[in-house]
């Protein structure tokens, strides 16, 4: 039997819904935070239990049974190593047989912002014992969801990634990853850098918006503290500007832009394309 934590989220979801295709219901487990908003998967067959990072024993209980558990990462920047630690724990304690871990680009070498937290969490995993695979995912195309509205509607973006590259793939590329490697063998161990086929600049981006728009879409690469001043006169709190600014950083200095080959070894296809979500982010 295998559980997914994070069950109602973005990945998550995904990630049940590809293990339904392969699986009878009765095998897969939804262990989410708050049971109410998973009634969708729970009509369709799927076990969901209570699961929250922050509550050890709602964990060991979502776990019962469990021969393997995927740990999609938490959400709440700041508080994941103990979450996580908690979820290890725990599958410790129910005798899960294999973890797999939502990781990021070379978390334990690469100077990328949220890396941190994704370090100490190999790191605790390390230390626990328990077999695991860890699956370092690169950007998710719809990270750019709002960027690609935006010039939509205005013809132009901003940003301070200069001319650094995104090895970006779709969140359902990724779950395809995580499906594989719950229900594949011979995954015990290892550790995948998952990245698009193509990694991406702003300027290539502005051409695809430009592809699907029919229309003239301009990127102004701009110095980081003009970028923050752009991005907090558009209302967003400081932290998310800090974050923001910061991650364009880090991609100008090519922190998100090798691309391995890993994810589309583990899905048997290519990625797909950022300017296939920018298709279709365009036409919605
Ligand atoms: N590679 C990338 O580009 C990228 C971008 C953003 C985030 N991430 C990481 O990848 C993860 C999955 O991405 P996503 O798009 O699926 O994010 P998401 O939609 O925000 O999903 C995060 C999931 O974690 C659950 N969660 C958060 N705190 C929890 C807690 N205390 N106890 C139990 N569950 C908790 C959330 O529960 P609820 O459904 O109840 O909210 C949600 O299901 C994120 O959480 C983050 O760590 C990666």
């Amino acid at each position: 039997m295998i559980v997914v934590t994070g069950a109602t989220g973005h990945l998550g979801k995904l990630v049940v819904e590809g293990l339904l295709e392969k699986l009878p219901a009765d095998q897969v487990v939804a262990a989410v935070r708050s049971p109410e908003k998973a009634d969708g998967l729970a009509a369709r067959g799927v076990e969901v239990r209570r699961a929250d990072y922050g509550d050890p024993d709602s964990l060991v209980s979502a776990f019962k049974g469990a021969d393997k558990v995927l740990l999609v990462s938490g959400s709440e920047v700041g508080r994941r190593v103990e979450q996580h630690q908690a979820v290890l724990e725990a599958a410790k304690q129910a005798g899960v047989g294999h973890l797999v871990y939502t990781s990021a680009p070379k978390a334990t070498t690469s100077s990328l912002v949220v890396a941190p937290e994704h370090k100490a969490t190999e790191e605790l995993i390390q230390a626990s014992g328990l077999t695991a695979t860890i699956l370092r995912n690169n950007w998710y195309n719809e990270n750019y969801a709002d960027v690609i509205k935006q010039a939509v509607e205005t013809g132009s973006f901003a940003g301070s990634a200069g001319d650094g590259r995104v090895a970006s793939a779709t969140r359902a590329d990724y779950a395809a990853a995580a499906v594989a490697v719950l229900t594949g063998d011979g995954h015990e161990g290892k550790i995948y850098e998952l990245t698009g086929d193509v990694a991406w600049s702003s300027a290539d981006l502005a051409a695809e918006i430009g592809r699907a728009t029919g229309r003239e879409i301009s990127y102004a690469d701009l110095p980081a503290d003009e970028h923050a001043k752009v991005l907090t006169e558009a209302g967003l709190p400081e932290p998310v500007v800090g974050l923001l600014v910061t991650l364009d950083a880090n991609i100008k200095d090519g922190l998100l832009a090798e691309t391995t080959g890993d994810l589309r070894a583990l899905i048997g296809r290519p990625t797909t394309p950022i300017g296939v979500t920018v298709a279709e982010i365009a036409a919605a």
